[in-house]
């Protein structure tokens, strides 16, 4: 299934590094017109820069924890002659460590760019597809949206709310001809964890996934309409057996498992 039509672009959010950035190299490697989003421009027009002249791709510098973001991205795509017939919602970032040591500033500025980012894009630009009765929407969750864990409370429950919007959000477009996958990896080699204040080697016990596959099983998971995409087998046993053991118990596992992966709580300043 084509997960655009002719004419219409792709907007990813989180272009400019790991899972974004693959998904948006995806999605030009299959000829879709796209429009990179996140507040690092060099990895972008470097990814333009390599499909010029084959498949349209502009750069849209921009910080989604700014007030006002989802309004602008919108003047500058759909408000631009530039159709959106994909909305990727992928820009995200975490924090380890105890939920009251995240400085306030950055507790906001997570929620702002992990829920309130990919709710106001998604409000943004849904309208313009309803009415042409067609759209996709690709939101990146993650596979803590199903687990509640402490000292990651905040980041898990940022994915959980995005998990819940896809699933709810999906049932009432699909008559309108609009599809809404959320994709949930697990842990993925990403720059993620070192601003997360998380030490990767630790997660190596995971099972690290590669984000190129994340990304490619995230859009074959769009393009035939399903509802979820967990990339992996292992990740989608323990999600499944979740639902047999009762709610307390999950998390005083995973209270065990993120203590030992944390290297003493998260980065206390904003990357820039
Ligand atoms: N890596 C994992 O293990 C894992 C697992 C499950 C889910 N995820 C989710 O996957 C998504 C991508 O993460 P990743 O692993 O690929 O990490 P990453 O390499 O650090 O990518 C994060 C992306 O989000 C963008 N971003 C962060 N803050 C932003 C802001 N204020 N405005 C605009 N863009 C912003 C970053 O761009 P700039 O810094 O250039 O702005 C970057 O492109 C996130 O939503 C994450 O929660 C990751």
């Amino acid at each position: 299934m084509t997960l655009v039509a002719p004419g219409e672009w792709a907007l990813v959010t989180g272009a400019s590094s790991g899972i974004g950035a693959c998904l948006a190299t995806r999605l030009l490697e299959r000829g879709i017109p796209t429009l990179l989003v996140a507040r690092t421009a060099a990895p972008m027009e470097a990814l333009a820069a390599r499909f010029a002249g084959r498949v349209p791709c502009e750069v849209l510098v921009t910080d989604l924890a700014r007030e006002g973001a989802a309004a602008d991205l919108f003047a500058r795509s759909e408000g631009a002659g530039k159709p959106v017939g994909l909305l990727v919602n992928d820009a995200g970032f975490g924090w380890n460590g105890a939920f009251d040591a995240q400085p306030e500033e950055l507790l906001t500025a997570m929620l702002t760019v992990n829920v309130v980012a990919p709710a106001a894009l998604t409000r943004a630009f849904l309208p313009a597809m309803r009415a042409r009765r067609r759209g996709r929407i690709l939101n990146v969750a993650s596979t803590a949206a199903f687990l509640p864990n402490p000292y990651f409370a905040a980041y898990s429950a940022s994915k959980a709310f995005l998990l819940s919007l896809s699933l709810a959000l999906r049932e009432e477009v699909a008559k309108d001809g609009i599809v809404v996958t959320c994709l949930c990896p697990g842990v993925t080699r990403t720059p993620f964890f070192e601003p997360a204040g998380m030490d990767e080697k630790k997660l190596r016990a995971f099972g690290l996934l590669d984000p190129d596959t994340v990304a490619e099983r995230g859009l074959r998971a769009l393009g035939k309409g399903k509802a979820l995409s967990i990339t992996s087998p292992r990740d989608r046993l323990w999600i499944a057996l979740l639902r047999l053991v009762p709610r307390g118990l999950p998390p005083k596992v995973a209270a065990a498992l993120f203590a030992r992966s944390s290297v003493g709580g998260g980065a206390t300043e904003r990357r820039y």
